[in-house]
């Protein structure tokens, strides 16, 4: 989004409290927010803290003069690629649809000439009535884009449609807006586990792997690019998330299963974590004293729960493509093979990470695909062109099969 300028305005309803993530994100891609906030809005979230994400000024009033003098509500709209509405409340939709400027938010909206976004959120009832339906329909019609609602649970306590879609989502749909980029994924959701896990030995000492996560992270902003809702479970890594996915952060191998099962159903699952295969049979729950003289202590190991092969035999939820990795130093093709059938997964990508290659921590992979009786040699690329070459493949799986 480098370079985009959104003049995002603000309305009253509980979901305002998760646009400062839509502010962070939007920033984080190279655009640029400038926040308009409705008296209603301000209920919700601070026009200070507004201000200092998006390290500009915020506007609230109509009639302040100094606003007037220095910005203007026509300028403010003339220095904006596009006008998002989030959360937009039943009363904004409203207002829109019947041309009202009464206050500065509905203002801006009649006096523009850019095109305008309106990210729903309200209770389920206000969203089905027919006067809401009836400006909805109105503004679809003048060409407004709408991202959400979907159906969930309601701050009201009632469940239904009208809640508005997570900030990951209006992003995608931000990005598609401004690149018109193919969303072959659009309303798929994938399940993505990376990086290591640490399985304790006592409350400061651990056994984790060399595994970067960069693969995995990598995968998970592809499947996200290409509009799918992406839940990426993750050990700990030194990595920043990937905008535009739900991020589980966990530690062990027990916890990711659990975050793996939690994040079901979902139509993708890619396994590219590389899980500790034992654990300690008991943490101890104190540090374990170095006695002057004494043998050190042995450590007992159990072994942990293989979430690949739980997932793939997990029946009715089971994901519909459930793709493993493997990694491999010997007899790459061979092992993968095996793995593949052993695990019951749909795919394998294999990959040899013997120290010498550089795999574990480096930016490049050398992988082979394994899908149903056919091995694929993919030529040694980045990571992310990797992760941007399966999501493609899982695509076209999806788009095949409808
Ligand atoms: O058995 P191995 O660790 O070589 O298998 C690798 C594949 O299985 C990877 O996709 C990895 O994420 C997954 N795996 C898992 N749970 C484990 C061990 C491996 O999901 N406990």
């Amino acid at each position: 989004m480098q370079g985009k300028r959104v003049l995002l305005i603000v309305s009253g309803g509980i979901a305002a409290i998760k646009i400062p993530e839509v502010i962070r994100s939007i920033r984080k891609l190279g655009g640029s927010v400038r926040c308009v906030l409705t008296k209603g809005g301000e209920q919700f979230v601070t026009p200070l803290s507004l201000a200092a994400l998006s390290e500009d000024k915020v506007y609230t009033d109509l009639f302040s003069l100094t606003d007037e003098s220095e910005m203007g509500h026509i300028k403010l709209s003339r220095d904006a690629d596009v006008l998002m509405v989030a959360p937009a409340s039943a009363d904004i939709l409203a207002k829109l649809a019947a041309g009202l400027a009464n206050d500065l938010a509905s203002t801006v909206l009649l006096a523009t000439d850019k095109p305008v976004i309106c990210v729903p959120s309200m209770n389920v009832r206000m969203w089905e009535h027919m006067a809401t339906q009836a400006n909805v329909q109105t503004l679809e019609a003048r060409g407004v884009t709408f991202i959400g609602p979907v159906e969930g649970d309601m701050a009201c306590g009632e469940y239904g449609m009208g809640r508005m879609v997570e900030p990951a989502e209006i992003i995608q749909g931000l990005k598609a807006f401004f690149y018109d980029t193919p969303r072959p994924l659009c309303g798929r959701h994938a399940i993505v586990t990376s990086g290591p896990t640490f399985e304790p030995i006592d409350p400061v000492r651990y056994i984790a792997n060399r595994s970067s996560g960069k693969q995995g992270h990598a995968i998970a902003a592809a499947l996200s690019d290409l509009g799918c809702r992406t839940t990426l479970i993750t050990g700990p890594t030194n990595l920043a998330d990937p905008v535009g996915c739900d991020v589980i952060q966990i530690e062990t191998a027990h916890e990711m299963l659990a975050a793996t099962e939690a994040a079901l159903p979902a139509d993708i699952a890619v396994f590219a974590a590389a899980v500790a295969d034992w654990r300690t049979s008991g943490e101890a729950q104190e540090k374990i004293k170095k006695q002057p003289g004494a043998t050190p202590p042995s450590l007992n190991m159990v072994e942990n729960p293989d979430i690949l092969k739980t997932v793939s035999a997990s029946g009715n939820s089971r994901p519909t493509l459930i793709v493993g990795f493997a990694a491999e130093t010997n007899d790459v093709l061979t092992n993968a093979s095996e793995k593949r059938a052993r695990k019951e997964c749909d795919w394998i990508v294999a990959n040899d990470v013997s120290p010498e290659t550089g795999t574990f921590s480096g930016d490049n992979n050398t992988v082979h695909l394994i899908t149903d009786g056919a091995v694929e040699d993919w030529p040694r690329m980045t990571k992310t062109d990797v992760a941007k070459q399966l999501a493609g493949r899982i695509a076209h799986y999806f788009e095949a099969a409808e």
